[in-house]
């Protein structure tokens, strides 16, 4: 008997990738990195140092890519070492073909730390549809925009909105800005510039570590000379404490809207062992009290969906059938049986049930 080999003929590899996405990627990428049938893809152009340990990555896009309103989330998909990671950032439009990427490296962060010191200008990422509810009123009205650290990357991103659609000049726009260091203040000259330009946009910055000024942190002084703080929209984007304190701070404003981006540090009585029921995987694990759930989950080995890890994309939502659960942005504790549980910005406080 003679075995012939079975070449496929050029005809049917075209048609197995019409009918297969990732073939069919395969091979447009070949020609072009950012050619996709269903993939929104985006190729570094540029990389420039923004602060100390932040990047700014423009980023040309391809043709299924949805930008998000000024101010929203944009899952970042990046693989590295063949591991597929998924992150979160806000982006800036700059026109219609380019975004902007802004990371800071964070400790231990394997995409922020990639992104930062090893992606490179012809580097392709993925991006996922854009959400959250930080988003500019669509009638113009005062702001107050509060940012601690890496949370004025949202705030950049609103204001080079309003500059691009002509309404950065209409109503008075006041930025607080509060870094560590000198090095560490992202954007401050094209900030100052638009300062310059537009009488009605106001712009400070607070140096809490800078050795020379030692500027304190958010308090009720910080709010005495800002106008129109009843009437104003307040947006606030830091750590859990910067937002907590904002929240206090602004109980008489319009609206206040905030965004944290880390958790809030386990307390001495958050501490010992409970047990969480899995009831869709049939489970029972011993967890530590005061720590995020997913990431205990994921030290048993246990992969709950994610998105953002920081409570805002709602891809962790569960049932809590029972149980004690504890916020761990806002502190905020949660005992009411059958109740929508984040599992990324939650800790358990008793014994769960949770239909995972
Ligand atoms: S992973 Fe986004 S809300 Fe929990």
């Amino acid at each position: 008997m003679q075995l012939t080999e079975k070449r496929k003929s050029p005809l049917s590899s075209l048609a197995t990738a019409v009918l297969d996405p990732y073939a069919a990627n395969f091979w447009l990428q070949k020609v072009n990195p950012l050619w996709s049938v269903n993939q929104s893809l985006g190729k570094i152009v540029k990389k420039e140092q923004t602060a100390k340990d932040v990047v700014s990555l423009t980023l040309q896009v391809n043709k299924k890519f949805q930008m998000g309103a000024a101010g929203q989330h944009h899952p970042v998909y990046v693989n590295i070492q063949g591991v597929r990671y998924e992150r979160t950032y806000s982006l800036t439009q700059l026109d219609a073909q380019h975004v902007l990427l802004t990371v800071k490296k964070v400790d231990q962060g394997k995409v922020s730390t990639w992104l930062v010191e090893q992606a490179k200008l012809g580097d392709t990422l993925e991006f996922g549809a854009p959400y959250g509810d930080m988003q500019l009123p669509a009638q113009t009205q005062p702001l107050i925009l509060l940012a601690a650290g890496s949370g004025i990357t949202p705030m950049y991103s609103f204001i080079q909105n309003l500059v691009q659609s002509g309404r950065l000049g209409g109503t008075s726009i006041h930025l607080l800005y509060w870094v560590k260091t000198f090095a560490d203040a992202a954007f401050k000259a094209q900030f100052e510039a638009w300062a310059e330009q537009f009488p009605n946009f106001t712009l400070q910055v607070f140096y809490t570590q800078e050795p020379s000024l030692k500027h304190s942190r958010l308090n009720a002084e910080h709010l005495q000379d800002l106008a129109n703080k009843d009437q104003s929209t307040v947006f606030a984007c830091g750590p859990s404490g910067f937002t907590t304190q904002v929240e206090q701070l602004f109980t008489q404003a319009a609206v206040v809207k905030t965004e944290a981006f880390s958790m809030t540090p386990v307390l001495g009585d958050d501490v010992g062992l409970v047990q969480v029921t899995l009831t869709k995987s049939k489970k029972i694990v011993t967890i530590p009290k005061g720590k995020s759930i997913l990431e205990s989950l994921e030290q048993q080995n246990i992969k709950p969906k994610y998105g953002c890890r920081m409570g805002i994309c709602h891809k962790c939502v569960c049932n809590k059938a029972e149980g004690s659960t504890k916020n761990l942005v806002d502190s905020v504790q949660n005992s009411e049986p059958n109740n929508q549980l984040k599992i990324c910005v939650n800790s358990a406080q008793t014994d769960l049930i949770i239909d995972l």
